[in-house]
């Protein structure tokens, strides 16, 4: 059993502990939701990178953590060589799924959905000269459906009409057969993106990178002996303390048994 620290700039990582937390049941977590930098999806790389080694280094000093997962896609294309580099523990990142997707694609016409700034990064067009050159990528930067998932988990109230308009692009494009969800707040939207598919009569598999971050832990749980600790089983931290009774519920839904804040400087 070891610590791992799972981060996101909002409720966006849940989606990620929900698979990870369900692979492996056996290890303690803090999840730590930046909301009070939040959003990231708007962040000039040298801002976000600023930000990540902050509460990273406040992540080891308070919790000393084992393993740390980055949950987030945006910052996961800035952060994991500078955080790699600085710390001990073992860091995972986000990747966005485009290899599963190029691979799943029968008419080799793939959609892209994450924040405005991972759709802009480097990062992104390498991954899909890499691994998706033999296919047609539909680009789609959202930072509304973001807040959309922000909503949900918050119990505030869902405005699904704006779907149509984000998703507009991907079903104006008849031949697309997979998305990518490659923002962690996005598979918590999954029913929701998937009725509104169904409803423009359009047959779309979606893909998110939740899995092969849960298979990621697994095997690191398998090639080195992850140390046994004795601290809080499940524990949930805030940046910024104006959270209502309606996520701390969801969060007590989601098993954790604690919601703290943690002020970063
Ligand atoms: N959940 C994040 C991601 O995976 C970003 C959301 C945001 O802060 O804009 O990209």
């Amino acid at each position: 059993m070891a610590l791992i620290a799972i981060y996101d700039s909002g409720v966006g990582g849940l989606s990620v502990y929900l698979n990870v937390v369900h692979r492996c049941p056996e290890h303690d977590y803090v999840f730590l939701s930046d909301n009070h930098a939040f959003p990231y999806g708007d962040k000039p790389e040298h801002e976000l990178l600023k930000r990540a080694q902050a509460v990273v280094r406040r992540l080891d000093q308070c919790f000393s953590p084992d393993v740390l997962i980055v949950a987030c896609n945006t910052a996961s294309t800035v952060v994991l060589p500078h955080l790699r580099e600085e710390f001990d523990f073992h860091v995972i990142g986000v990747v966005p799924a485009v290899k599963p997707a190029a691979q799943l694609s029968r008419t080799k016409k793939i959609g892209l959905l994450a924040t405005p700034a991972t759709i802009d990064r480097p990062y992104t067009d390498e991954l899909i000269n890499e691994f998706a050159i033999d296919c047609q990528v539909t680009k789609v930067g959202s930072s509304a459906l973001v807040m959309l998932a922000e909503d949900k988990l918050y119990g505030r109230p869902l405005d699904e009409s704006i779907l149509g308009t984000i998703l507009k692009p991907i079903i104006d494009q008849p031949d697309i057969d997979v998305v990518v969800l490659a923002c962690t707040h996005f598979p918590l939207l999954k029913g929701e993106i998937a009725s509104e598919l169904k409803r423009c009569k359009r047959q779309i598999s979606l893909v998110d990178s939740g899995e092969a971050i849960a298979n990621r832990l697994f095997s690191l749980g398998q090639i080195y002996t992850l140390p046994f600790t004795n601290r809080a089983s499940r524990l949930a931290i805030v940046t910024d303390p104006s959270v209502d009774a309606q996520f701390s519920a969801q969060l007590q839904r989601m098993g954790f048994d604690k919601l703290q804040h943690l002020a970063i400087e």
